[in-house]
């Protein structure tokens, strides 16, 4: 493996748990961070994203991170949001840069571009102009503005990865279920654990990069082409496989 020590934020949670496990079994050596401890996961680090000294923990001799750690949703800005999704991002982004992390891979969401995915034209590609759904996707704005400055002004290897859905409940299945478009966006935990797992390999062109990850859509919402060009990812799954992970069947 290429990633040295990897440090997974949110490893405890739904994506988290998928990617976790994919690296683990390709013999990487990875550390967890997460409110909650990650089953199984020796090297953890049970902290939180707005503890400065939590963080700095948690970067000791780690060389790539895949960023999760967040409120996964629309959520109360000032409560949820603004510590979790902007000064989480601020405090991981200076603490890896100080301590001389190399790759960040982090977790945006397909929410960026919520209104082409409705008006098209599709696929949607990685350079049009975005159009945040609400706070949680401007926040996400946020976060690829992060790492495109932290690749120009340090030097860093930044992969921003606009994620599809990946349900955390047996009620998101059901939402899933009910509606087309949110198939062609659907991303199995499998497939999840897989793209970060090649995002860790992968050979970059540029410091910065913005790719969507989902599974096999029937109509492709976004633009994966660039995803396998980049990242040399393909999904290998498509709506339903994987749920039964969510149905804990
Ligand atoms: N699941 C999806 O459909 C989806 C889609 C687009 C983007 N994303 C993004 O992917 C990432 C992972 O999402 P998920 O679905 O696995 O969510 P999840 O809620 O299952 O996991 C998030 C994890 O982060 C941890 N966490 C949250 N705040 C924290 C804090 N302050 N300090 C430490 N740990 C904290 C939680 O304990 C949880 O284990 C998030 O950044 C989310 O915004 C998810």
């Amino acid at each position: 493996m290429h990633g040295g020590l990897i440090l997974v934020t949110g490893s405890s949670g739904r994506i988290g748990k998928a990617v976790v496990a994919e690296l683990t079994a390709s013999g990487a050596a990875v550390r967890g961070f997460d409110r909650v401890a990650t089953p199984g996961l020796a090297d953890m680090i049970v902290g939180t994203l707005t503890s400065e000294a939590d963080i700095a923990k948690a970067m000791r001799d780690v060389r790539t991170i895949i960023h999760l750690a967040a409120t996964p949703d629309d959520a109360d800005f000032l409560e949820e949001i603004v510590p979790n999704n902007i000064i989480g991002v601020y405090h991981i982004f200076e603490k890896a840069q100080r301590a001389g992390v190399k790759r960040m891979i982090v977790a945006s969401s397909g929410q960026v571009v919520w209104y082409q995915r409705m008006t098209g034209p599709l696929p949607v590609g990685v350079d049009v102009q975005p159009t945040p759904r609400y706070w949680y996707a401007a926040a996400k704005m946020f976060l690829e503005a992060a790492g495109r400055s932290f690749a120009e002004k340090f030097g860093m290897e930044v992969i921003a990865v606009r994620l599809g859905w990946c349900p955390r409940t047996p009620e998101q299945v059901e939402e899933i279920r009910a509606e087309a478009w949110a198939q062609d966006v659907y991303l199995s935990p499998s497939d999840a654990g897989r793209f970060f797992a090649c995002a860790v390999e992968a050979t970059l062109p540029t410091k910065f990069n913005v790719v969507y990850a989902t599974s096999k859509p029937k109509r492709a919402m976004y633009d994966l082409e660039t995803t396998k060009r980049l990242i040399g990812f393909e999904p290998r799954e498509s709506w339903p496989q994987g749920i039964e992970v969510v149905l804990g069947k």
